[in-house]
């Protein structure tokens, strides 16, 4: 129904666009209100695990490899992250000193619920991180943790995967202050960071018009190529596998360090290749892997800031800034434009964008 819409054309645009709003409330939930600091600080002690495994499907698989670079680098903790069908048959051993935690939209995807019962009576704790509360997953779990989305409807998750992200950052944070990881300034810093990634997403929401005339372009062509480095490598693999879900366009997410070693092959002036460029410290590697494509004739959509784009955009294709995110965080507002560039690309092409062909919201069956 168009009103349940909002307004908006799609119920993928709508949930692009009321991101910044839900992750306000999630981030407020956990880092401020009584009820949400309690969800994670009862029943989960990290001080004394050895390791978190984190199992998920699709796009909340890619939200867990994002973590996976907070959780090491920030908590030191050492983290496995598996996709479900993949972890459910290999039959990994699991001790008492591991949590086990489930990312899952919907709760029900039935290889992430699987991969759960394998867990239970191994793992220390099972953990679930879920957008329906009353779902199959957040039930079996010891703790489950809502991320507060609201109901997504279109199938190409957008709002819950970041949504996934601050709940996963406010864990980590969590396991940091257990761990006794980083001073009280330091954590203090890091929760600050955190408080403003809602208002950086709907900064990053200013750039949908020129998002739009790229994806115009964007549209034409038939493979594409998502380079990031760090935690932006996971965001590059989610900007692949959302632009193939919705425009039906061959997209390949890549660590730009790879590039070398495979993708660049595929290099030519009929290959777009979207790079997520923050200017953090590496920075420098990121830029002479968008010399390499260039002098290959690649087509460069640079993602970055102003001042990275002055520094480093000449001679790029494309150049969206963002506003400056000087924070590990920073793919979460990141995850705006890959957001925007497959939407508008799926609708220059005239797909069905919320009911994209041979996808369901929820896979219950194997
Ligand atoms: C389906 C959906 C994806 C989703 C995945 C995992 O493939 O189309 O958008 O990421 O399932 O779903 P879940 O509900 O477990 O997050």
């Amino acid at each position: 129904k168009a009103a349940d819409k909002g307004g908006y054309r799609h119920f993928m645009a709508k949930e692009i666009a009321e991101q910044s709003s839900v992750l306000a409330d999630a981030v407020e939930y956990y880092l401020s209100s009584a009820e949400g600091r309690a969800a994670i600080e009862t029943g989960l002690d990290f001080s004394q695990v050895d390791r978190l495994v984190m199992v998920a499907c699709g796009t909340a698989s890619l939200a867990c490899h994002t973590a996976k670079y907070w959780f090491e680098q920030i908590a030191g903790i050492p983290v496995e992250v598996d996709i479900a069908s993949e972890f459910r048959y290999r039959e990994p051993p699991i001790s008492d000193r591991t949590i086990a935690l489930f990312v899952s939209q919907s709760g029900e995807t039935a290889d992430t619920l699987a991969a759960l019962r394998y867990c239970v009576g191994k793992a220390g704790r099972i953990v679930s991180i879920v957008n329906v509360a009353e779902s199959s997953i957040a039930r079996e779990s010891d703790v489950a943790l809502p991320i507060l989305a609201g109901p997504e409807i279109g199938v190409a998750s957008t709002k819950a995967f970041t949504c996934q992200l601050v709940v996963l950052a406010a864990l980590a944070l969590q396991a940091t202050r257990q761990r006794g990881a980083r001073d009280d300034a330091a954590l203090a810093t890091l929760e600050g960071q955190l408080r403003q990634m809602p208002g950086y997403v709907a900064d990053a929401m200013t750039c949908e018009d020129q998002i739009r005339d790229i994806s115009k372009e964007l549209a034409q062509f038939e493979d594409a190529i998502f380079l990031g480095r760090g935690a932006m490598y996971p965001l590059a693999l989610e900007g692949a596998l959302k632009l193939k879900e919705i425009s039906y366009i061959h997209a390949e997410g890549c660590a730009s360090g790879e590039l070398k070693h495979g993708p660049i092959a595929l290099i030519d002036s009929d290959m777009p290749v979207i790079t997520l460029a923050p200017r953090d410290n590496r920075f420098d590697k990121i830029v002479s892997n968008m010399q390499e494509v260039m002098a290959r004739g690649g087509k460069i959509v640079m993602i970055s800031d102003a001042q990275g784009i002055e520094e480093a955009g000449e001679g790029t294709w494309h150049r969206v800034a963002l506003p400056r995110v000087d924070s590990p965080f920073a793919p979460i507002a990141y995850a705006v434009p890959i957001q925007l560039l497959a939407y508008h690309t799926a609708v220059a092409k005239g797909t069905d964008v919320d009911q994209p062909r041979n996808l369901a919201k929820s896979v219950t069956v194997e």
